[in-house]
Parts: C-alpha cells; sequence; structure tokens
C-alpha cells in the first residue's frame, strides 16, 4: 500500500509546488457555470492535470474522480478522488489558507488520504487502519465532551439562499450552548484536519463533494474521530451533508443540526 502513500504524497507536493508559484499573482479568475461564487484559476487546473498526470504514469488503469475534469472511467476498483486545490476563493483573494486533497478508494471503500498545506509545508496522511500523521507524528482528535470546552468550524457553500441561513441559524444554537468558539478556514479539507489533529473539536457542512472530504474523512476516523452524514450514516462517495468530529460530541452535533 506504501507504494500508492508515496505517489500520492510526490503528486500533492507538485501540486503544492504550481500554488506556490501562481500564489498572490495577478490570476485570471473565472466562475463556474451558474454559480458566481465559485472559482476556478490557473492553479486549479494546472495542478490537477499535474496530479492527474503523475499517477496516471504508475497506474494507468486506475479510475480518476477531479473536480476540473471529467474522465473515461475503466474497469478498476480503484478510484483516486481528487481536489487539486480547496480553498480557491482564499487563494484567489491571497487569503493564506488552501491545500490539495488526495484520496484512493477501493471498492467505495477510502483507503489512502493525504491532505497538503504547502504555506505551512503541513503533509496529513492516513492509510485504512495504520493511524493518522502530520508530517509523520501520529495525531489524534480531542477528548473533549463539554461544547463549553470545544471550537468548532463550518463552511458555507457558494448557494446564499435557505442552505446559508440554516448554516447561520445553527451557529447561533451552537453559541447558545456557549461553545469556545466557532471557524470559517475556507478549506473543508483542513477543516477535517484540524478535528483530526486536535486543532478544533467537530466540523459540519451542509454539502461538499466527494473531493472535498474523501481524504479527511479518513484521516479523522485514524486519528480517533467521527465523520458521517447528518443522519449519522456512513459517507459514500457522492455530494453530502458533513458532520465530523471527536466522536465525543457526535450525537450533540447530529442532534442540534438535524
Ligand atoms: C470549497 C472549500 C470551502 C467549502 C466549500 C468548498 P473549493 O472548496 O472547501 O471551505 O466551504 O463548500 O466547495 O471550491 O475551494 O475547492
Ligand atoms: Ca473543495
Ligand atoms: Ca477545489
Amino acid at each position: 500500500m506504501t507504494q500508492y502513500l508515496d505517489i500520492a504524497i510526490e503528486a500533492a507536493k507538485a501540486a503544492g509546488r504550481i500554488h506556490l508559484k501562481y500564489f498572490d499573482t495577478d490570476l485570471k479568475i473565472k466562475t463556474k457555470q451558474g454559480e458566481s461564487h465559485n472559482r476556478v484559476t490557473i492553479a486549479d487546473t494546472e495542478s490537477e492535470k499535474k496530479i492527474v498526470s503523475m499517477i496516471k504514469k504508475h497506474f494507468p488503469g486506475h479510475n480518476f474522480l477531479g473536480e476540473e475534469n471529467k474522465y473515461e472511467k475503466t474497469d478498476s476498483e480503484f478510484t483516486w478522488i481528487i481536489d487539486p486545490l480547496d480553498g480557491t476563493n482564499n487563494y484567489s483573494h491571497s487569503f493564506p489558507i488552501f491545500c490539495v486533497s488526495i484520496a484512493l478508494a477501493k471498492k467505495g471503500e477510502i483507503i489512502l488520504g493525504i491532505v497538503y498545506d504547502p504555506l505551512r509545508n503541513e503533509l496529513f496522511t492516513a492509510e485504512k487502519g495504520k493511524g493518522a500523521y502530520l508530517n509523520n507524528k501520529r495525531i489524534k482528535v480531542t477528548d473533549n465532551t463539554d461544547l463549553k470546552e470545544c471550537i468548532l468550524i463550518t463552511g458555507f457553500y457558494y448557494d446564499r439562499g435557505e442552505r446559508l441561513i440554516r448554516t447561520l441559524e445553527d451557529i447561533r444554537t451552537f453559541f447558545s450552548k456557549l461553545i469556545l468558539g466557532m471557524r470559517r478556514t475556507g478549506s473543508a479539507a483542513l477543516d477535517l484536519c484540524y478535528v483530526a489533529s486536535g486543532r478544533v473539536d467537530g466540523f459540519w457542512e451542509f454539502l461538499l463533494n466527494p473531493w472535498d472530504f474523501a481524504a479527511g474523512k479518513l484521516i479523522i476516523e485514524e486519528a480517533g474521530g467521527k465523520a458521517t452524514d447528518k443522519g449519522g450514516n456512513k459517507l459514500l462517495i457522492k455530494p453530502s451533508y458533513v458532520v465530523a468530529s471527536n466522536g465525543r460530541i457526535h450525537d450533540k452535533m447530529l442532534e442540534i443540526l438535524k
């Protein structure tokens, strides 16, 4: 399995170099069709191309699910799930929080996840059954059980309607439980890794795509935490409502978000 990990790390670091090359330069920003707040830059497209070509060189028969491109389906049981740049709105504003996220699924089960933040040189990794690591050092979720001790993170989908209103209401409810704090970084993949590494206690977001959460989900689970949908069910490789936590506050979060 380590062969997959080594190649994924190489590809993520190459993508990170592309991010750094264009970061805080005069970027041409495009918006995605029908979603005026959903942006794409040359760093998104160039880094996805790079990741896919590096992985394909070793595993030409595998499937690919990437944010920026459609790929022809093969009959392989392996699928690489790639967000070449998570945090594009931050990136396009020269706001220094973004990353690359790569996961590998076998028969629909995530078996490997890596998230790389090139500005901080932070590499989060996990292989199924082998624990979660930040720069090769084992990480684990917090022990907090009382919401008063907890910092939570959320995110807002590009939608500016009902989902946003609901998220704002949920933030108010969490504050009424006297949580320690609330954060919004702008990168769901990093949010999940911050739960895994104990920097925060829980995360939720109304609608994420598999490339946003696939790697982070495994990293959290391997760090002793939990990631489910809103009903507490297993996350599948499809657009989902995501709730992630240290495990101990999971039911409390689900209760508020239901
Ligand atoms: C976005 C980020 C953001 C989250 C959005 C995602 P992108 O991904 O993860 O934190 O709130 O829902 O779409 O578009 O920057 O790859
Ligand atoms: Ca994303
Ligand atoms: Ca992206």
